[in-house]
């Protein structure tokens, strides 16, 4: 079955090819990160926008990339959600359109289960069961993920998501959007041992996370290095270390718990700040101390990507799943522990 995947839940444009029985044949992505730095932050009627002018060239690529007309198309995944709603309402209905004109179904696909499912279009796949870090701008969740939906969640934010806390404290020390990627490079130059920044809700049972008070201490922490006169270049650098270090920290210490609560030997990590390089350090001493082992996507299939969601699209489609052709889906809130196996 060949499966042609539409990703328009935020800022990110992704259509690609899955097919059941070659894998991933084509993939394209448009970001449109760039147009949205200049606000600091995804604007959402611009993104809808975006989406709009980019889908229709995205696809052609794909299928010329694919060497497929759009006959040979066997299906149609889409993300329904969780996301923006204008941004999903482009893929939505570009995906209804197409299906309908075609006369083949069509499918939404819920976002988060593309993350958690990424790291299956690697040539090296865990298998199931595995614990799951889902960790992006909009979520941070520990998962036990026992097949395809099948999704028991151990725990998740209280408040600010991981991507979510990096992107402020960005903006905190003046850095571009999306913050992530420019704490990280800050953060290596930085000093470990000048600020030790606290763990939030590790000193307690439970595997849920809170990063907003992580956010405020960061901010104290910046406003008296400004008041003294002492924030230059190596202060911020610090101050980026003691973050990045506390966020690790305490994503790697929830991990350790679920693997040891659960007994699982297997670990994905996947969403946009499963790409931080001291992240995926700290985990990986945590597994090889468990005889676990970590799995990622790989580096462009960590943030928001079309493979994805043809991936998860593809085997539920496979399984008889589909969307009644008269109702396009786009839910802006939807969680993850409602979807149910095909
Ligand atoms: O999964 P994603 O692309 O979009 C959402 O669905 O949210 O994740 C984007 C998030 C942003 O908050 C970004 O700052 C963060 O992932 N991110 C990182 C890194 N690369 C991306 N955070 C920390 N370190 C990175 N290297
Ligand atoms: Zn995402």
């Amino acid at each position: 079955m060949r499966v042609l995947g539409i990703e328009t839940s935020c800022d990110e444009t992704g259509v690609a090819l899955y097919d059941t029985e070659h894998g991933l044949t084509a993939d394209a992505l448009y970001s449109q990160v760039a147009m949205h730095a200049e606000y600091g932050g995804v604007v959402p009627e611009l993104a809808s926008r975006d989406h709009t002018r980019r889908l229709l060239p995205l696809i052609q690529q794909v299928l010329d990339d694919a060497g497929l007309t759009r006959v040979q198309l066997d299906a149609i995944a889409y993300t329904a959600g969780p996301g923006l709603v204008g941004a999903l309402m482009v893929g939505a209905s570009t995906a209804h359109g197409m299906a309908r004109a075609l006369g083949i179904p069509v499918l939404g696909v819920h976002h988060m289960e593309g993350h958690l499912l990424a790291p299956m279009l690697e040539p090296e796949s865990p298998d199931f069961p595995f614990v799951a870090l889902l960790v992006s701008g909009g979520h941070t969740q520990l998962v036990a993920v026992e097949g395809l939906g099948r999704y028991r969640l151990l725990g998740e934010s209280v408040d600010d998501a991981a991507g979510e806390a990096f992107d402020k404290a960005a903006k905190m020390l003046g850095l571009d959007y999306p913050g992530g990627p420019q704490v990280a490079k800050l953060a290596a130059v930085g000093d470990p041992t000048r600020f030790r920044f606290p763990r939030p809700m590790t000193d307690r049972p439970g595997l849920d996370f809170s990063f907003s008070g992580l956010k405020t201490h960061t901010l104290t922490a910046i406003r008296e290095l400004e008041a003294a006169g002492a924030l230059d270049g190596q202060a911020r650098a610090d101050v980026a270390r003691a973050f990045e270090e506390a966020v690790v920290d305490t994503l790697a210490i929830k991990c350790r718990r679920a693997l040891d609560d659960t007994g699982l030997k297997r670990l994905v990590v996947a969403g946009g700040v499963s790409a931080n390089a001291r992240l995926r350090e700290r985990l990986a001493a945590a597994c090889e101390k468990r005889g676990a082992r970590a799995y990622y996507p790989r580096g462009r299939f960590c943030t928001d990507n079309g493979a994805m969601i043809a991936y998860v699209g593809a085997q539920r489609l496979v399984a008889g799943e589909r969307d009644d052709p008269g109702i396009m889906q786009a839910v802006p809130r939807w969680p993850l522990e409602t979807l149910r196996e095909p």
